[in-house]
């Protein structure tokens, strides 16, 4: 069906009831019913658990088409801002849907490195948690914790979370290297307004006090290349989390740090460690790759090949494919070798022949090959996730963003269908 034989609307006939409801198409051709009618004119609500065919918000920010394999920030296909783009221009990008004239690039990469340092007393509460706490739960906190710093966020005017938006992005990657900082005991090194983004990353989580340190360019690269893929992904589970706890009006530092929360969780960011982490246990003799894929085709195993498998994609992840490039890219950059490449290639040449996975569409993701990179990169394994909540932070703030600013948007509020007992007289204790 083309746009033009497309209808207007779609029937929907319940019993002897039938009602229109208008039909809608993206400008990329997704065709979606408008239910918001439903429940009034039909009294029936949509049963859609895990939401994987609701369509909660319109957006101009990221496309992705899940059978190709396809992934644009506004319209850019990720494949050339990979090649060609920047992580600070790609941050413009997201938050305006525009590439930046080279005034504006210029003027907000300025803002951003001029808003990295944290205010001295949020230092404490780094130091008040336990040094071997997950850095994911520490920069959640510490992110929540600027609603503390910045009581004027919850003004919710268009100024304000602009201001909002760049003290975030540019303290993100601060509050991560304390993160580190801590858990390791080292000093916490101010930010460098010389380098780059990545470059001050870097020098944050490796610089010390005693001597001198200058990022090395290749490091820089690949881990600018690493946030540029993570930059958004649509209405995933963190960013969904972002505009729901936005909803309510609570304000950015509060909804990004129930995203990073809803990043940690394996099935989502946390898959990049938890990938790293099956590759290091097939390295060390644990099993073999081939009974490790044996175990992970078994429901009751309570085993799954981490880095495969998607919600939407049911193709090759596009990030997944540059990043497999990138690794020999890196490795042979560094000089280095890394026996998990091997043993993430053997375990995906066994996927892609086997009937259990090709049935199911399970390909690598974007945390199937990332992980690898940032141990090249001397990544310790628990900041992977840290890594990629930096590099989703413009998406987060984008979407965010762009909820705020929506006249249809609603505070979120799914019904439910409920499955509980029916009413009943309270028993007293004695007689139950
Ligand atoms: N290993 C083994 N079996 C799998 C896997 C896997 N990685 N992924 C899906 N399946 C099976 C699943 O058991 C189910 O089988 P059946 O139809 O027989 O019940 C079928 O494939 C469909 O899976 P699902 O769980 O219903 O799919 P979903 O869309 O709800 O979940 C997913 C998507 C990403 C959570 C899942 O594929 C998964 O757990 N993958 C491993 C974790 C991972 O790599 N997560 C990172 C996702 S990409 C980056 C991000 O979001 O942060």
């Amino acid at each position: 069906m083309t746009n033009e034989t497309l209808p207007k609307t779609a029937k929907l006939t319940l019993g002897d009831h039938a009602i229109d409801l208008p039909v809608m198409v993206g400008t990329a051709g997704e065709v979606a019913i408008d239910i918001r009618q439903l429940r009034a004119k039909a009294g029936a609500i949509t049963y859609d658990p895990g939401l994987g065919n609701t369509g909660a918000c319109l957006s101009k920010i990221t496309f992705l088409d899940g059978e190709q394999g396809v992934l644009r920030y506004a319209g850019y296909p990720i494949e050339e801002l990979a090649k060609s783009s920047h992580f600070v221009e790609v941050m413009w990008l997201l938050l305006h849907q525009e590439l930046p004239s080279a005034q504006q690039l210029a003027q907000f990469t300025h803002d951003i490195t001029y808003h990295t340092m944290l205010h001295e007393d949020l230092k404490r509460l780094f130091s008040s948690l336990p040094k071997a706490g997950h850095p994911m739960a520490v920069c959640a906190a510490a992110v929540g914790a600027l609603s503390t710093f910045y009581q004027t966020a919850g003004n919710q005017t268009h100024e304000q979370n602009w201001i909002d938006a760049i003290r975030l992005l540019a303290k993100m990657p601060t509050i991560a290297a304390y993160s580190y900082k801590h858990s390791i005991g080292q000093p916490f090194m101010y930010p460098r307004n010389d380098l780059s983004y990545a470059g001050n990353i870097l020098h944050m989580m490796f610089a010390t006090p005693c001597e001198a340190y200058e990022p090395n360019p290749i490091v820089a690269r690949a881990l600018d290349l690493l946030l540029i893929l993570h930059a958004d992904h649509e209405q995933n589970c963190s960013t969904s989390t972002v505009r729901t706890v936005g909803s309510s009006g609570a304000n950015l530092f509060a909804s990004v740090s129930a995203g990073i929360s809803a990043l940690w969780g394996p099935l989502h960011g946390g898959a990049n460690q938890a990938v790293i982490e099956m590759l290091m246990s097939i390295r060390d003799g644990k099993r073999t790759a081939r009974e490790f894929m044996e175990l992970a085709k078994k429901k009751d195993s309570g085993v799954r090949l981490m880095g495969f498998g998607h919600r939407v994609y049911k193709n090759y992840d596009p990030r997944a494919l540059i990043l497999k490039q990138a690794c020999y890219d890196v490795l042979g950059q560094l000089g280095k070798k890394d026996p998990l490449l091997d043993i993430a290639i053997e375990l995906e040449q066994i996927a892609l022949n086997d009937a259990y996975f090709v049935d199911r569409k399970l390909y690598p993701n974007v945390d199937f090959y990332s992980g690898i990179i940032y141990k090249a990169l001397g990544i310790p394994v628990d900041m992977f996730t840290v890594y990629f909540a930096i590099g989703r932070m413009p998406g987060w703030i984008s979407q965010w963003l762009e909820y705020q600013a929506d006249p249809e948007a609603r505070i979120t509020r799914p019904r439910q269908v409920f499955m509980g007992a029916t009413p009943r007289p309270y028993q007293p204790v004695e007689k139950r």
